[in-house]
């Protein structure tokens, strides 16, 4: 059972603390007065994370925050995080995350993420803790029959298996609930997270190319790249190239803690879906961009990438009647923050 406790009583276990979302997370609860774990391997992250995020919050509020370095499908690293803390809550935020290589590595992506979520928590319920806000995404809705999305909209065919493992970790996760009514679970789907904390502390650090547009656009803007590769110009949309509903990663970190105060004392299961509303198109972000950098960025108009919908946004008006959370920045800010970071950091953490 959740017990309705302040955040300076409330022990956070954030998974994947040290990835991009999760940093910012982690951030947010910090000035939220929140004690926080990080449980991270560093398999797609780094340690430098850590100092950035004291930098940010201060020495004070830094105290709040423990690192472990651990793989939480290792159940008895898990089992001994949980002895050491006192976990009230769970955001799991780790796995892996890019939609191509799930392609070529199913058993990989399978094996990790729902290997990981079972172990997680099974840990948890034998601490006696059930209460999780998972990191879930607008994947699951697949290509949308009606736009906006709210969160009665279908669920859809994933088309890899990394949209497969959030669909199926979303399932399993009700699937608690039902079982024991005494969890408290919250999905959270993700529209598409873009920019960075507006310190230029923090921010997307991609391996290898980037997949995504954004991270992509701020590597063309930066001279790592020759010009940005817009994957189809014929999509039933205004300008004919793909729509997606952005939103900054410090409004979605934000709807976090939102999530947070609002499952305080609750059980069941509640999705939310979280992004601003609005739709925009590549070539609008390119063309934001291009104003926060101050230079026209080049593009290339390239055939359609296999798998990608036309076009979706979110519906947000559940979020924002329950937990009173609405996104408030816009794309100029997310393009601006997005390049603070870049410019300010144009190799990521690495030296
Ligand atoms: C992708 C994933 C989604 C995942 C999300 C995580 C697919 C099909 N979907 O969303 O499951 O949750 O990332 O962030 O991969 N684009 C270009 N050029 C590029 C990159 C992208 O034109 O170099 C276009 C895409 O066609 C799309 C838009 O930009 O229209 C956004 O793409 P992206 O940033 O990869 O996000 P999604 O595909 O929406």
């Amino acid at each position: 059972m959740s017990l309705e406790k302040t955040p300076a009583e409330t022990c956070v276990l954030v998974t994947g603390g040290a990835g991009f979302i999760g940093s910012h997370t982690v951030v947010e609860l910090l000035e939220g007065g929140y004690q926080v774990v990080i449980v991270d391997d560093l398999s797609n992250a780094s340690e430098k994370v850590l100092g950035r995020i004291a930098q940010i919050v201060g020495a004070e509020a830094a105290e709040r925050l423990s690192f472990i370095r651990a793989d939480v499908a290792d159940r008895d690293a898990l089992e001994t995080v949980f002895e050491t803390f006192a976990i009230d809550r769970v955001i799991h935020f780790a796995g892996f995350k890019a939609v191509g290589e799930s392609v070529s590595k199913p058993i990989e992506y399978y094996s990790n993420n729902l290997g990981n979520t079972l172990v997680l928590v099974d840990v948890m319920r034998a601490y006696g803790c059930k209460d999780i806000v998972f990191s879930s995404s607008a994947t699951v809705y697949g290509d949308p029959d009606a736009l906006p999305l709210t969160e009665l909209s279908p669920k859809k065919m994933a088309t890899n298996p990394y949209g497969w493992t959030k669909w199926m970790i979303e399932q399993i996760l009700s699937d608690l609930v039902v079982a024991d009514p005494a969890w408290n679970v919250v999905l959270l789907r993700y529209f598409n997270p873009i920019g960075a904390h507006g310190s230029g502390l923090i921010g997307e650090d991609p391996k290898g190319i980037p997949n995504n547009l954004l991270p992509y656009v701020a590597q063309v803007a930066v001279g790592k790249r020759d010009c940005v590769h817009v994957f189809g110009n014929d999509y039933d949309t205004p300008d004919g190239t793909g729509v997606r509903d952005y939103i900054h990663v410090v409004d979605l970190a934000a709807g976090h803690v939102a999530a947070l105060a609002w499952m305080n004392g609750r059980t069941g299961c509640e999705i939310f879906n979280l992004g601003t509303g609005t739709g925009t198109s590549v070539l609008e972000i390119v063309k934001a961009f291009s104003a926060a950098c101050g230079r026209e960025l080049p593009y290339v108009i390239e055939a359609r990438r296999p798998g990608d919908v036309t076009a979706n946004w979110a519906d947000c008006t559940k979020a924002h009647e329950l937990m009173g959370w609405t996104a408030k920045r816009g794309i100029a800010e997310m393009c601006r923050d997005s390049w603070n970071w870049q410019s300010h950091n144009p190799d990521g953490y690495e030296d």
